[in-house]
């Protein structure tokens, strides 16, 4: 079989990885792809939103499966396109990506079929919501409603910085119709997971619990970034928890979107937020995350190919996933002043090391002219561990991280530390 992967991340690296590793699958496809991807796969130099040229590629080199990586081709309505012209797609339709291309709509979704989030309100106009402003408690949570690159949300403690907020995205347009619509939220407190599940729309096969580490710094302090890295299994997080995530989340949320007749086929990635009352969905994501799927296909056992196609067919319920025993970690190798400025081009040294077969690094935004490695992206590797429990596997990859060096390279020395408690 030949499967084209669309996306050049390190996400999109460990599924080529991963798909790599099926004994169906001959071929594999990069649209854009990275250097770090070549030895997995066949780069293609069409980018992520060129869908017209990626189904003309499809078409012409007998492409047996797309799997899009990002959630940008998914809310243009990528999967439609495909399977219009009789090609098998992973992912969800267009209208089932609402659910992340659309806050408010995804609020809708959950307030009509009981699926626990934080109290909202949604705005068309600056006025009201300002008003809403003078005397709601504060924190608040102020959230664009379309895709916003991870940069559409702030926590606000007065009415200052509300006002500020409100007008940057209503008044000044800083995410142009992303913010159109805003939505208030009520913030909430807890810890926060990662919660995938795919689904064929009637079977649904949970991946297992991961948790990111959003902000730059350790200790979880400074700015957000897209995630600095992540730890599977979650000790901290108890079975009867895990399994309310499932009935009142999870299976709740793809049966709703078949009762709103956008029956959902694809990944479903909610982010969760562990409060005393309980699991609340946050958001929810259309697509596999980053760095998320690192960790996550570090530790399945089984064909993803498989798993995908089934997925596509209706016929997930056919299909095994088991999972390794172990902890896998990974953290993100990222360029001194992400995620806001940062240079690229920075000689990277280390990566010709033999790390053993514990330990993975994929390529994020990387480069090679010459034979040599450089820097070319805010994020630069994901290395991802395996070990026995949560220290071992730190320790693998902290150990890895050793032999790897760039000019300006940050990463969190914590991956992992609410899991160590
Ligand atoms: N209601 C809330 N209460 C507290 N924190 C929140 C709330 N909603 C979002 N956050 C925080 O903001 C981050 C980004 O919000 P999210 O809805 O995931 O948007 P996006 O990923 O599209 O930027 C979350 O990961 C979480 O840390
Ligand atoms: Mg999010």
């Amino acid at each position: 079989m030949k499967v084209l992967v669309i996306g050049s991340g390190a996400r999109e690296h460990a599924l080529c990885w991963k798909l790599k590793q099926s004994r169906h699958v001959k071929q594999i496809f990069a649209a854009p792809g990275s250097d770090g991807m070549a030895k997995v796969a066949t780069l293609v130099p069409i980018g992520v939103g060129e869908i017209d040229k990626l189904l003309a590629f499809a078409r012409e080199n007998r492409v047996d499966l797309t799997v899009v990586g990002p959630e940008d081709p998914l809310v243009a309505g990528i999967v439609d396109r495909f399977q219009k012209k009789g090609l098998r797609i992973y992912g969800p339709g267009q209208n089932a990506a609402r659910l992340e291309g659309s806050k408010a709509y995804a609020k809708d979704v959950m307030r009509r079929h009981a699926i626990p989030t934080a109290g909202h309100k949604t705005y068309d106009k600056p006025e009201p919501a300002l008003e809403y402003l003078t005397h709601c408690d504060y924190p608040v949570v102020l959230k664009a409603d379309g895709l916003a690159a991870g940069k559409g949300v702030s926590i606000v403690e007065d009415y200052a910085q509300a006002e500020a907020a409100v007008k940057e995205c209503m008044v000044r347009k800083r995410f142009g119709d992303a913010g159109k619509r805003l939505l208030i939220e009520d913030f909430l407190q807890g810890e926060e997971i990662s919660v995938h599940a795919i689904t064929d729309g009637h079977n649904i096969l949970p991946l297992c619990l991961a948790q990111d580490h959003k902000r730059v710094g350790d200790g979880d302090s400074g700015e957000n970034t897209g995630g600095m890295g992540t730890y599977s299994p979650l000790p901290q997080v108890e079975e009867a928890t895990s399994d309310q995530i499932q009935e009142e989340i999870i299976v709740r949320s793809v049966h709703a979107m078949n009762r709103e007749e956008v029956p959902f086929r694809g990944t479903m990635f909610v982010g969760v937020m562990l409060t005393k009352q309980g699991p609340r969905v946050l958001e929810y994501n259309v697509r596999f995350g980053d760095p998320e799927t690192q960790t996550i296909l570090a530790r399945l056992k089984g064909d993803l190919f498989e798993i995908l196609s089934a997925t596509v067919d209706g016929k997930l319920d056919q299909v095994q996933a088991d999972w390794d025993e172990r902890t896998a970690v990974t953290v993100v190798l990222a360029s001194g002043g992400y995620p806001r400025d940062f240079a690229k081009g920075y000689k990277i040294h280390g990566l010709e090391y033999d790390l053993g077969p514990d330990v993975m690094v994929f390529h994020a935004g990387t480069k090679k002219v010459d034979g040599e490695w450089f820097t070319n992206g805010g994020r630069v590797l994901s290395v991802t561990a395996l070990g026995q429990d949560l220290q071992e596997a730190r320790a693998k990859a902290y150990a890895a991280i050793e032999k790897i060096r760039f000019d300006k390279m940050i990463y969190r020395k914590d991956i992992g530390w609410r899991g160590m408690k």
